[in-house]
């Protein structure tokens, strides 16, 4: 039933311009190939690839149509029949450039870049309202999971005040197949690249950087306040041991790379970090590759959201969404406006408090126990419970701290390195 009903402008043409053919621009090319009818009747949508810009020729499949391809910007940002640029090069300083130049051309943008949203997404915008232009990124966090949609929309009288977000696929493999006892860190992270989940160079992942930026792009919308990058404090999972899942294990705890983001007393905080969640924490249930984002707002308690993370399928679907979004809003609305009105502080990290999990070596003598404990309590870090393993004249001690300021805790566990009892510098790891 195209052409007719609700108002709609039905079976409007609407081209686009795709930058960048690799895993989710190739994606996103199919997507539209294969759902192409089906949007058409289900949105009065006739949506076309035009032009994919693709400088690697390797990158071109065999049997391209003709014209579909070039390496040229100015043959999509110069042909007033495209509406819509679909950045999805990743990187930086080109991504920036090109739509910057595509949004003062008159087009509007969809972009997958949680990098340049994170880091430069302030200038973009600016730029967006002042061109009256949408800015869509709903790909950039979390995949297939329509959190960017869901937050700014359904959740604009929730009061969000919290977020938590399992938003890096690569590492919630590694520590669940951890868990898992399936192989320690070194041998799970090769198993995941061989596989394809984990890329050749695995850094931004496994050190937080990706799952920084994402949780700066849903700190920003969920409290309404700029937050990039740079105010992200992040670590990754690359010094957990196989040890240290298997004794939080014991405790009842899984360990996951978890982002943080809170509304403390008025100030923004948001951090990475892997973190040990009880085993019945709704987080803890998601395995392998999937994301999760849990929500508690004043007016809705909580809410999570969970799927696959990455991927180009799925990843494509948020793209696909986006552009669909586009091109039936006819006024830009608030949806284009950046979500971030006010400007609020920073709720210092040391003042942040949480649960600690310490894992030391120790000689096993008597009063050992008591130097430690007498140190803690000197910073009034207290201890919830305790194992022990003893190795010959030494020992592993494993140590739940009660909710205590980071800034306490630092000092105790700096102090606990010059007691001649302690035989390595401590683990150590925050509990949810
Ligand atoms: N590399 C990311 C992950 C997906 O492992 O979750 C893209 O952000």
């Amino acid at each position: 039933m195209t052409g007719e009903g609700n108002g709609m402008d039905r079976d409007r043409v609407v081209r686009v311009g795709l930058l960048g053919f690799g895993t989710i621009g190739a994606s996103v090319y199919r997507l539209i190939q294969k759902e192409h009818d089906r949007i058409l009747e289900g949105t009065g949508v006739d949506l076309q690839v035009a032009k994919v810009l693709e400088i690697d020729a390797t990158k071109v499949p065999a049997g391209a149509p003709e014209g579909l391809f070039t390496d040229d910007f100015s043959q999509i940002v110069d042909d007033p029949t495209i509406e819509i640029v679909v950045e999805v090069i990743g990187g930086t300083d080109a991504a920036f450039s090109f739509l910057d130049t595509a949004m003062r051309r008159g087009k509007n943008v969809v972009t997958a870049n949680k990098q340049l949203l994170a880091t430069r997404g302030e200038a973009l915008f600016t730029l967006a309202r002042d061109e009256k232009r949408h800015l869509r990124f709903e790909a950039s966090v979390a995949g297939a999971i329509p959190i960017i949609k869901v937050m700014r929309e359904s959740m604009i009288a929730a009061g969000l005040h919290t977020v938590y977000g399992i938003v890096n696929g690569t590492t919630n493999y590694i520590l669940t197949h951890m868990y898992n006892d399936e192989g320690d860190y070194a041998e799970i992270l090769a198993r995941a690249q061989e596989l394809g989940y984990a890329e050749a160079d695995p850094t931004a992942d496994v050190g937080g950087d990706d799952a920084a930026a994402k949780m700066a792009i849903l700190a920003s919308i969920a409290f309404h306040s700029r937050v990039t990058l740079r105010d992200v404090a992040f670590s990754g999972i690359e010094n957990v041991t196989l040890a240290d899942v298997r004794y939080a294990k014991d405790l009842g705890f899984v360990v996951k790379l978890v982002g943080a983001a809170r509304l403390i007393e008025g100030g923004v905080s948001v951090r990475v970090f892997p973190a040990l969640l009880p085993q019945e924490h709704p987080l803890a249930a998601i395995h392998g590759s999937n994301n999760a984002v849990f929500l508690q707002g004043e007016a809705i308690g909580e809410v999570m959201l969970m799927g696959p993370g990455a991927g180009g399928v799925p990843t494509a679907t948020a793209v696909v969404s986006d552009i669909i979004s586009i091109a039936n809003t006819k006024d830009v609305g608030f949806l284009q406006s950046c979500s971030c009105y006010r400007s609020l502080g920073f709720y210092p990290a040391e003042e942040v408090e949480s649960a600690f999990f310490i894992k030391m070596d120790v000689a096993d003598q008597a009063g050992v126990l008591a130097q430690i404990a007498s140190v803690f309590a000197e910073h009034s870090v207290s201890i919830a419970r305790m194992i022990q393993k003893g190795r010959g004249d030494e020992a592993e001690l494993v140590l739940i701290t009660h909710p205590t300021r980071e800034r306490d805790f630092s000092a105790a566990i700096e102090q606990t390195r010059g007691l001649v009892c302690c035989k390595s510098r401590p683990m150590t790891l925050r509990v949810l």
